[in-house]
Order: structure tokens, then sequence, then C-alpha cells
């Protein structure tokens, strides 16, 4: 441990750790303001570059008033493999040439995967943001990140029991887990009152209620273009002619181009930055989904959400909140929305600590843990 100014690694590389980091930042930097605390913690941080378009990236540093990243590893695109080592081998270099105190990642994203064994190989400890949570599904990358990162992490913040008792399960000491909250969610209450509608609004009719929201990226549901022209369809047929609001993520725009027809109520727009998307979230009928961020939110609105997966990381959107998940058959669609078109959906409840105070939690929680 070091004895002055410990500097902590704070990683973000692809669109969903971006509402992650930003509380954390924030707190420390309300630590090392406040001149009862003056904490000495400093922050370097690290931006992979795994998302790189403004659209997936910088819109949500501006929006969120996330500093500059320090460092950009400027990794791009790649498969897999290309991507971890890529990221692996300039954040090796990185600690090498200027060494930090701890590396702290977030999420299941590849950059989180990859700087933790990078940092954990030169000895720098490692805190997981969100850790302990399992889908059980190894054909989901995320569930991998989630699987490596955890097995050389040395102290976890978590978001729900279920990822404490994921982590107990798997041998982790009681000392090294810290039930703090969900970070995603202290960046959505923050930002409640300054949602905002998408310059689309109001060209498209859109009216509180009356249309849904629609994210699908998961290779499962987007790779094969027979299969997602079937899920479309589905969709198309299910919503009843209300508008269904697509923003549609790059990895999405290649089977999209190549549909033969979609729905006339389908509106594909641009990925919506942070205040937009969650504005539109908040208003919908239903949010239509694979993604499991989303499902935290949807369940803190009190919006519907129907997850077109087998299996979810976070059961407590499904337990507690309004998540329901249906699998990737299309012919579950109609069902579900008929349910939700009758007002027969579940109201939910907001999991424990959820409350917008979990990156103060974390940050001192991190002072302990590294200043001396
Ligand atoms: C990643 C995360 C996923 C997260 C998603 C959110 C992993 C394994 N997956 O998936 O958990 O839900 O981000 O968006 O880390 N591309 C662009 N511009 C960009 C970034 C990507 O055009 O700024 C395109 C590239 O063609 C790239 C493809 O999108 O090949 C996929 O990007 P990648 O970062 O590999 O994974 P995501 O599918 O975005």
């Amino acid at each position: 441990m070091t004895t002055t100014a410990p500097l902590v690694d704070i990683i973000a590389g692809a669109r969903p750790n971006f509402m992650k980091i930003a509380p954390i930042l924030r707190a420390i930097g309300e630590r090392r303001a406040d001149p009862a605390i003056r904490s000495r913690l400093r922050c370097r941080l690290v931006h992979t570059g795994q998302h790189y378009d403004a659209r997936m990236s910088g819109d949500f540093f501006t929006q969120l008033g996330i500093p500059a990243p320090d460092v950009n590893l400027e990794v791009g695109s790649g498969t897999q493999a290309e991507q971890t080592a890529a990221i692996m081998t300039r954040y090796e270099r990185l600690l090498l040439d200027a060494p930090s105190a701890l590396c702290l990642v977030v999420g299941d994203v590849t950059s989180t995967m990859a700087c933790a064994i990078a940092a954990q190989k030169l000895h720098v400890p490692v805190a997981h943001v969100e850790g302990g949570i399992r889908s059980g599904d190894w054909t989901m990358p995320e569930e991998i990140n989630r699987l490596v990162t955890d097995a050389i992490t040395n102290w976890f913040f978590t978001t729900s029991e279920a990822a404490n008792a994921n982590l107990r399960r798997a041998g982790v000491r009681d000392e090294a887990i810290f039930f703090v909250g969900n970070t995603m969610i202290d960046t959505l209450l923050a930002n409640l009152e300054r949602l905002r509608p998408p310059a689309f609004w109001a060209e498209a009719g859109l009216q509180p209620g009356g249309y849904f929201v629609m994210t699908l990226h998961r290779p499962a549901n987007v790779d094969d273009a027979a299969g997602f022209a079937r899920l479309i369809a589905a969709v198309g047929a299910a919503t009843r002619g209300l508008p269904v609001v697509f923003p549609v993520h790059p990895r999405t725009a290649k089977t999209l181009a190549a549909l033969p027809a979609r729905p006339a109520h389908l509106l594909t727009v641009e990925p919506q930055p942070y205040l937009e998307f969650n504005y539109l979230v908040r208003h919908a009928k239903g949010v239509i989904t694979d993604s499991g961020g989303i499902t935290e939110e949807t369940t803190v609105l009190g919006v519907p959400c129907v997850t077109l997966r087998d299996s979810t990381e976070r059961p407590e959107t499904v337990t507690l909140g309004t998540n329901e998940l249906i699998g990737t058959d299309p012919a579950a669609i109609a069902p579900a929305l008929d349910r939700l078109f009758a007002g027969q959906w579940k109201t939910g409840a907001i999991p424990e600590l959820w409350d917008g105070r979990t990156g103060r939690r974390i940050a001192e929680i991190l002072e302990r843990l590294i200043v001396r």
C-alpha cells in the first residue's frame, strides 16, 4: 500500500460503463473538496476506447458531466480476443510507465475483464463495481467477463443480495464484499429532472404511455437475419399499431439494413444520448429489450419491461421489479404484450440500497481500503 496520495484507476470502455463511473467520480471529488474530510484519494480516468462514436461514448461524458479521460487507450473494435489483447497490452504499458494503487472496474464489458487481468498481473489490486452477478449463460461474452473478473478481484462492490450469495458460494470472504447498491441508479435518480424528449418526439406524435421503446443488440437476437426478421415481425404485430421507438445499436444496424420488410410503426432512430433515452423509457407504455442494465432502470421507473432472454444476471428486476423474461421465441411476445395491454402487468418495488447514494458509499470505502 502506498503512503501518499494514492492513485485509483477508474476504468471505462463501453456505453453501459459511463453511467456507472459518473457517481463514483463525483463522490471522490466531493470528498476531496470537503474541508471536513480532505480526502487524498486521486483518480486517473482511463477510457479504453472500446466504444468510440460520439453517440456511444462522447455524448454520455458531456451529458453526465464526466471529466475528459486522463488517458484514452484507443483500442477500437475487433473480435473478443483482439479487443481483450489490445486493452491488456495498452493498459499494462500505462501501469508500467505510471503505476496506480488500485484498478477499479465496473460492469461486465470486455474492458472490465481486460484491465482487471492486466492490473492483477502487475500486483495492482482490483475492485469490481457490480461484482458477483451471474446469468449462468456462458454463451454471453459478458458472463465470461464476469467470471474471469471476479476470480481475480480483491474487493467487490455489489448491487444485490443475489450477487453477495453468488460470491460467497464461490468462496469469497465476507470482508471482501461490500453491498453498496447500484451506481447506475445513482445516475438515474440524479438526472430524473433533467430527462428531456428527443428532437423527434413531437414530429413522431409520441404521447406519454402511447408508445413502446425497444433495444436489441445481443448476438443471439440480432446476428441471424432470419431470426431477427421473425422477432421484428412479432413485435410489429403485438404492439397494436403503437409507435415502437427503436434506437439501433451499431451491431444491430447491420442486420436491420438487410431486413426485407419492417412494420410501419417501427421508428428506427440512432442510439440516443442518456437524457433522451431515459425520457423515452420513463414515459413508455412498456420496454422490449435484451439489455441487462435497462431492466434496472425500468424497475426503478416502474415501467413494464419485457426481456427477450432466457436468463438474467439481475434476478431482483424480476422478483421485485417490473421485468419479465419471456425467452427469445417470437411466439412469446404477443401473449406478454396482451397482458400489458390488459393492464395486468406487475407494479414492482425498488431493490434495497438502490437509493442514489451508492457512489458515496464506494468512495468512502475505497478510502478506508487504500489510504493509509
Ligand atoms: C458492448 C458490451 C455489452 C454492452 C454493449 C452496449 C462487451 C462484451 N459487450 O457490446 O455488454 O451491452 O457494449 O452498447 O463488452 N461499434 C461502433 N461504434 C462504437 C462501438 C462499436 O460502430 O462506438 C460497432 C463496431 O462495428 C463493433 C460493434 O459495434 O464491432 C460491436 O461493438 P463491441 O464493443 O464489440 O460490442 P457491443 O456489441 O457494443
